[in-house]
C-alpha cells in the first residue's frame, strides 16, 4: 500500500464539539435497566438497587447525556405509572417489545441513577398513545420547584428539588408503522409544536428535539424532515437522525463503508434543515441530535427480536459484538467528530445488554464488549476542536445492503477511502488521531503533516484488532478484545508517521 497522506491545520476547525456529542441510551427494552443498570440484591448493588459494577464501568465508557426511557417503549408509557411508592405502581403489557414492565424504575429513580454516574438526563415524551397535556404535565413535575399539584407531587415522591431536565425529546421514531401511534409528517409536525409550546410555556429554559426519520431509507426520509420542521421551525433547537448500521449480507468492506453513509445522512438532514430557515429568512440554525445510533443486526429481525410469554425484563436483542463491528462502530464515532459544528448531540443506543457496549450477567459480572473501547476513546479523548483534514488515500468500491422491511436496498458506496480519520485539538494543545485502517490485508503507512503543531510528542499510542475479525468478549473471556500499544509511532517536527495495522481503530495522542 502507498503512504496515505493527510494535511491539517491547527488553523483550520471543523468546529467545537459539544458535550452532549458523547451520549448514550437507556430504554426500558430486555435488561437495560432491569438487571442492567438497576438489579436489586445483585452483590453490588447500592441501597438504591444500582449496580456499582455496571456503573464503574459507564464511567469509565463516560457517556455526557442519557436519553430515556425510550426509544419505541416511550410512545406507549405513562410516566405517572413509574412514580410514587413502588408498591403501589401498576404492571403492565409493554407493547413495543411484548414485555411485562413491573414500574419499579421510572424517571426519578432515572435521574438519581444519571447524578450519581455524572451523566445530564435527556427525556422523551410519548407522543404516540399521548399527547401535548401529558407531555407539560410531566415537565411541571420534574422542573416545576413546588407550589403546585405536580411539583408538590414530585416533593412528596422524596424529590424536594426540582430535576432541572433541559433536554426533552418530542416522541420517537413518528414515522415509523411499528411505532404505536405512528403518525404523518403534518400529524406529527402539528402534534410536536402544540407539545413543544406547552412544555416550554412550563419551563422557558427547556431545549427540544423534534423528530426526524427514523432512518436514512425510510421512503419518506426527507420530505418528512421538511414537513416536520415547517411545522415546529419556531417551537424546536433541534431534529433527530437515528441509524443502525448492519452487517446482514456478510460482507466486511463493505460494513467498514457503511458509516459514510452517516456522513451523507448528516449532511442531507443539514441541507433541509438550513433550506426551511431559508425559507423564512431566519438565521436560526436547526442542530442535529443523533440519538440513536449503533451497528445491529443479528438480533434486529424475525424471531431473535422478541420473547413470547410477556417476561419481565426479557434476554432480547443482547447482541454479541465482534471485532469488525468495533471498526464498523469507530467510523461512526470519526463521522460524528467529523460533523461536530452541527451535530450537536448524540447517543450510542444503547448502554447495557440491549445492542450494547456493556454486558451483565443477573446476579453476575459486568464486562466490556468490543465497541466499548472505540467510544470510550471517542468520548474520554475527542472533546475539543475538530480540526479540518485533506485525505489522500487509496479507495475501495462496495454495495450496502440495507432491506427496509421486505424491500432490499442497496447502497453503492464507489470511493470508500481505506482510512477514516478524524483530528481533534484538545486542551493543553494536544492532538488527537482517530484512525480507522478500512484494509482487510494490508498495513496502512500513514503520513500526517500537521501544521502549526511543532514538536509534538507522542503520549498515548494504541490500536484495537484482532486477526479474528469474529472475535468477541465474553463473561469467561471478558479481555480478548481491547486496545493494545501501537509500536513505531514517530514524529519529525510537524511530521507524524504510523503504521497501521491491517483492520484495525487506532488512537494517537500527541502533546505539543
Ligand atoms: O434502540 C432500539 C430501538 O430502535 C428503539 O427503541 C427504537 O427507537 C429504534 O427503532
Amino acid at each position: 500500500m502507498r503512504d496515505v497522506k493527510v494535511l491539517l491545520d491547527r488553523d483550520f476547525a471543523i468546529g467545537e464539539t459539544d458535550r452532549r456529542l458523547f451520549g448514550a441510551f437507556v430504554e426500558h427494552l430486555g435488561r437495560c435497566v432491569y438487571d442492567g443498570i438497576y438489579e436489586p440484591g445483585h452483590p453490588t448493588a447500592d441501597e438504591k438497587g444500582f449496580r456499582r459494577d455496571v456503573l464503574d464501568l459507564v464511567r469509565e465508557l463516560a457517556p455526557t447525556i442519557m436519553r430515556y426511557p425510550g426509544g419505541n417503549f416511550v410512545s406507549g408509557y405513562n410516566w405517572e405509572d413509574g412514580v410514587g411508592p413502588v408498591e403501589q405502581r401498576p404492571r403492565r403489557l409493554e407493547l413495543a417489545w411484548k414485555s411485562t414492565e413491573p414500574n419499579t424504575f421510572g424517571t426519578n429513580e432515572f435521574v438519581d441513577w444519571c447524578r450519581l454516574a455524572g451523566i445530564e438526563p435527556m427525556l422523551a415524551v410519548n407522543l404516540g398513545t399521548r399527547g401535548p397535556d401529558e407531555a407539560r404535565r410531566l415537565v411541571e413535575y420534574c422542573n416545576f420547584p413546588s407550589g403546585t399539584q405536580l411539583s408538590d407531587l414530585r416533593r412528596q415522591h422524596g424529590w424536594e428539588e426540582p430535576h432541572g431536565i433541559k433536554f426533552w425529546c418530542l416522541g420517537n421514531e413518528m414515522d415509523g408503522p411499528w411505532q404505536m401511534g405512528s403518525k404523518t409528517a403534518h400529524e406529527y409536525g402539528r402534534i410536536a409544536a402544540e407539545a413543544a409550546k406547552l412544555m416550554r410555556l412550563t419551563d422557558p429554559t427547556i431545549e427540544l428535539a423534534a423528530c426526524g426519520s427514523s432512518g436514512r431509507t425510510m421512503p419518506t426520509f426527507g420530505e418528512w424532515e421538511r414537513v416536520v420542521l415547517e411545522h415546529t421551525f419556531d417551537h424546536v433547537e433541534w431534529i433527530s437522525l437515528h441509524t443502525y448500521l448492519n452487517d446482514y449480507a456478510g460482507d466486511t468492506p463493505a460494513l467498514l463503508g457503511s458509516p459514510d453513509l452517516m456522513d451523507s445522512f448528516i449532511e442531507e438532514v443539514v441541507a433541509i434543515a438550513d433550506a426551511v430557515s431559508a425559507g423564512r429568512r431566519s438565521d436560526k440554525r436547526i442542530m442535529l441530535s443523533f440519538d440513536e445510533w449503533n451497528v445491529w443486526y443479528r438480533t434486529r429481525r424475525g424471531n431473535t427480536r422478541l420473547k413470547p410469554g410477556w417476561p419481565v425484563a426479557p434476554h432480547i436483542l443482547e447482541e454479541d459484538y465482534d471485532m469488525k463491528d468495533a471498526l464498523a462502530f469507530g467510523g461512526c464515532c470519526i463521522s460524528l467528530l467529523n460533523h461536530a459544528d452541527r451535530v450537536r448531540a448524540a447517543c450510542l443506543a444503547q448502554l447495557v445488554n440491549a445492542i450494547a457496549p456493556i454486558m451483565t450477567e443477573t446476579g453476575g459480572p459486568a464486562w466490556k464488549q468490543t465497541i466499548f473501547f472505540p467510544f470510550a476513546d471517542f468520548s474520554n479523548l475527542g472533546r475539543g476542536r475538530v480540526l479540518r483534514t485533506h485525505i489522500d488515500s487509496p479507495t475501495y468500491s462496495a454495495n450496502y445492503y440495507d432491506p427496509r422491511g421486505k424491500t432490499d436496498l442497496w447502497f453503492p458506496l464507489p470511493e470508500v477511502p481505506y482510512l477514516k480519520l478524524s483530528a481533534v485539538h484538545g486542551e493543553g494543545g494536544t492532538l488527537t488521531l482517530f484512525a480507522l485502517n478500512r484494509h482487510l490485508s494490508e498495513e496502512l503507512p500513514l503520513e500526517v503533516l500537521a501544521k502549526g503543531f511543532p514538536g509534538l510528542s507522542v503520549e498515548r499510542a494504541t490500536t484495537l484488532r484482532d486477526d479474528d475479525l469474529a472475535a468477541i468478549n465474553t463473561s469467561a473471556s471478558p479481555e480478548r478484545i481491547k486496545p493494545v500499544p501501537l509500536a513505531g509511532v514517530g514524529v519529525d517536527g510537524e511530521r507524524i508517521r504510523a503504521t497501521l495495522p491491517p483492520a484495525s481503530w487506532n488512537v494517537l495522542r500527541l502533546k505539543g
